[in-house]
């Protein structure tokens, strides 16, 4: 049966430019809709540029032109970059159109019949000279724990402390360089709390991958809270219905820019709006997101279609994030990679390939590890693939005048046969985002070629006159091979299968092709024409060094040493109980840029400890291990629940080194 669905990658921020990092997300889903289409299905693979919030709002005035004209701009760079790495988005839309915003208020408007809109005083910094609200990113200040100045509102990048930002000492905005005042203003919520029932049926029901349906019973379990979906004005945003001087908080309208931006698609296409939105639709609905959004996807979203009475997604598919040689991407190490420095020194589909070979349906981080990557590239690609044809397709075009043989070899037959069976199993895996296994089973066939090519030696057969039907017929089953290894790889290789297609003189390759019916005999083949490169070293040192260049990490040109403390006694000192620790558990807080929830054993009781190391660590590496922590500082409220103490972390402002008795030491031991 054919389906019907709409595809989306998670939508990228338009003032930030692509790197690898959203590639890995972008592959991911194009190799998936690929893999649809070459089943026949429908699929609207759709996304678009997040616009709205401060930060582009700033960023536009500091360049003297309108944030309308910056996001533009980023979207024209971001598709540019999308298509060079041959991503097949139906539409690349933005968030900033009247589609969306229509949806934005319809919701919106639902939700406040439905009641489920409250509307409370908060209290916030505020810029009396430019006159706005302050993000916690844009106030800036003593950290209220170490003293290093000049830290952010939310955390301090030295010793990791978070705070709220007015708890800053000497605060300033960092837009305008005022001193900030306290300042109340009514904010519009959601209640999300309301949704609940919902909520947990539907992160039950096999829509999101059971490991994040546990990370979601986390959330639960510490109570869902009214999610704060207005911003005042100053903001570049849509703005409130019947609230002037009110905006949607940029990730209100950031999910229902999936719906603007079909709206847009459909109303081009003359594809029935309805259909696909409607709550009971048939049509299919699938988002591929990375890990850190997950709340925003699984809870926010959902509950706002429902509420809405809008079709919810009918799978979220969640990946880990990218590392480069097994480190997180780093300005200074140059392994943060955009899109465009990438595509000025490599092939887009040796990307395309290693991400493949690395990915499966699990939120496991993947590493791009840069000499893997080569050597990987260059043997699966080069020496097994291309190989196939290049040493076999000379003969078909010297000797046979490019006409290929009507019959395969007699010892080819059980091979080629493998080759079509295969086809189940592979088309499965592509199916279940299992694409490394996939690109196993894959290079198993190319080994069979080539085993194959290497025992009837083709280049011995044409020495020889009286070989040389058999010659014809050993090439000849070599490109049957060759061509279902080329469908196989379609999906990941697009460009490279399409000139395959040119040369083999075939028609655009699909699933259903794997089948002797469609075997290549008799036919006409063009000269084989060069189809991919090794990879050389230098290419890479040459983006590893324009990476270094082009992205300077300004907070790592200048080491930061905070002044030392006064002189205290040991007295003074001995009052800090400070004890060995294990971690037993980590979270994200994923509306904290640089939080992790840390629960910690003492040996004697357990304490939960919110830490800024986050731009640092991920959660999984860091359970099981120990740390030392400050066991009698008094608890303080946070915004995300109570810290009670304080763990213990180096920081030069740029990274944070969290401290580790050796081992042996036991959890609650006093350090002296
Ligand atoms: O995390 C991000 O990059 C967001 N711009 C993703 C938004 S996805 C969707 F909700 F719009
Ligand atoms: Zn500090």
């Amino acid at each position: 049966m054919p389906r019907t669905m709409i595809v989306t990658s998670a939508l990228p921020y338009a003032n930030g430019s692509i790197h690898l990092g959203h590639m890995v997300e972008h592959i991911q889903t194009d190799i998936w809709v690929r893999h649809q289409r070459m089943n026949g299905h429908t699929v609207h693979y759709l996304c678009a540029d997040d616009t709205h919030g401060t930060p582009v709002m700033l960023a536009a005035n500091q360049l003297g032109i309108s944030p309308e004209q910056m996001i533009e701009k980023a979207r024209q760079e971001h598709m540019k970059d999308f298509t060079g790495f041959l991503i097949d988005h139906d539409l690349y839309y933005s968030t900033h159109t009247p589609e969306t915003e229509a949806f934005a208020k319809d919701i919106y408007l639902t939700l406040k019949q439905a009641g489920l809109i409250d509307v409370k005083p908060i209290e916030q910094l505020f810029d009396p000279e430019k006159e706005m609200f302050l993000p916690d990113r844009f106030i800036k200040g003593e950290c209220p724990r170490c003293h290093a100045k000049d830290q952010y509102g939310d955390n301090c990048e030295v010793c990791g402390a978070s705070y709220s930002p007015t708890e800053l000492i000497q605060p300033v905005s960092a837009i305008s360089g005022a001193t900030p005042i306290k300042k109340t203003s009514e904010h519009y919520f959601f209640k999300l709390k309301e949704c609940e029932s919902f909520l947990r049926q539907w992160t039950r029901s096999g829509t999101i991958p059971e490991e994040a349906a546990n990370k979601l019973e986390e959330w639960f379990k510490s109570g869902l809270t009214d999610w704060d979906i207005s911003r005042d004005k100053p903001y570049f945003g849509f703005e409130i219905p019947d609230a002037p001087g009110k905006y949607f908080y940029v990730w209100l309208d950031a999910p229902i820019g999936y719906i603007g931006t079909f709206k847009k698609f459909a109303d081009t296409k003359g594809l029935p709006f309805w259909d696909y939105w409607k709550a009971d639709s048939t049509t299919e609905l699938y988002h591929f997101i990375g890990k850190d959004i997950l709340y925003f996807h699984s809870l926010f979203w959902p509950a706002m279609l429902y509420a809405a009475n809008l079709r919810t997604p009918t799978r979220l598919f969640v990946h880990g994030f990218l590392t480069v040689n097994g480190q997180k991407m780093s300005k200074s190490r140059g392994s943060f990679i955009t899109a465009q420095s990438y595509l000025k020194h490599l092939n887009p589909e040796s990307l395309r390939y290693y991400f493949a070979a690395k990915m499966n349906s699990s939120m496991d981080d993947i590493d791009l590890n840069l000499d893997d990557f080569t050597n990987r590239v260059n043997s699966d690609l080069v020496g097994k693939f291309i190989n196939i044809a290049s040493r076999t397709s000379g003969f078909i075009t010297k000797r046979f005048n490019g006409k290929l043989a009507t019959g395969f070899d007699e010892l080819a037959l059980p091979i080629i046969d493998r080759f079509y069976t295969e086809a189940l199993t592979i088309k499965t895996l592509f199916e279940e985002r299992e694409f490394a296994k996939a690109i196993r089973e894959i290079m198993a066939l190319a080994d069979l070629a080539n085993q194959y090519i290497d025992q009837q030696k083709p280049w011995e057969l044409a020495k020889d006159q009286k070989h040389l039907n058999l010659l014809h017929q050993v090439c000849t089953s070599c490109l049957e091979m060759f061509r279902c290894l080329s469908i196989y790889l379609k999906p990941v290789l697009p460009k490279l299968t399409q000139q395959v297609e040119t040369f083999l003189k075939l028609s655009p390759l699909m699933w259903k092709h794997l089948d002797k019916k469609y075997a290549i005999n008799a036919c006409d083949i063009l000269p084989y024409h060069h189809l991919i490169s090794r990879i050389e070293t230098k290419q890479i040192e040459e983006l590893q060094s324009e990476s270094k260049s082009s992205l300077i990490d300004k907070t790592n040109q200048d080491h930061h040493f905070p002044p030392l403390s006064e002189t205290i006694g040991i007295d003074d000192f001995s009052k800090i109980d400070l004890r060995v620790a294990k971690i037993i558990d980590a979270v994200t807080i994923p509306e904290a840029d640089k939080l992790l929830k840390l629960t910690l054993d003492l040996g004697f009781e357990q304490r939960t400890v919110f830490a800024g190391i986050k731009s640092q660590y991920q959660s999984e590496q860091l359970v099981g291990r120990l740390t030392v922590m400050v066991a009698n500082l008094s608890p303080r409220k946070m915004r995300f629940g109570e810290s009670q103490g304080m763990v213990l972390a180096a920081g030069d402002g740029n990274t944070i080194y969290l401290l580790s008795p050796d081992s042996g030491a036991k959890p609650g031991m006093k350090i002296k």
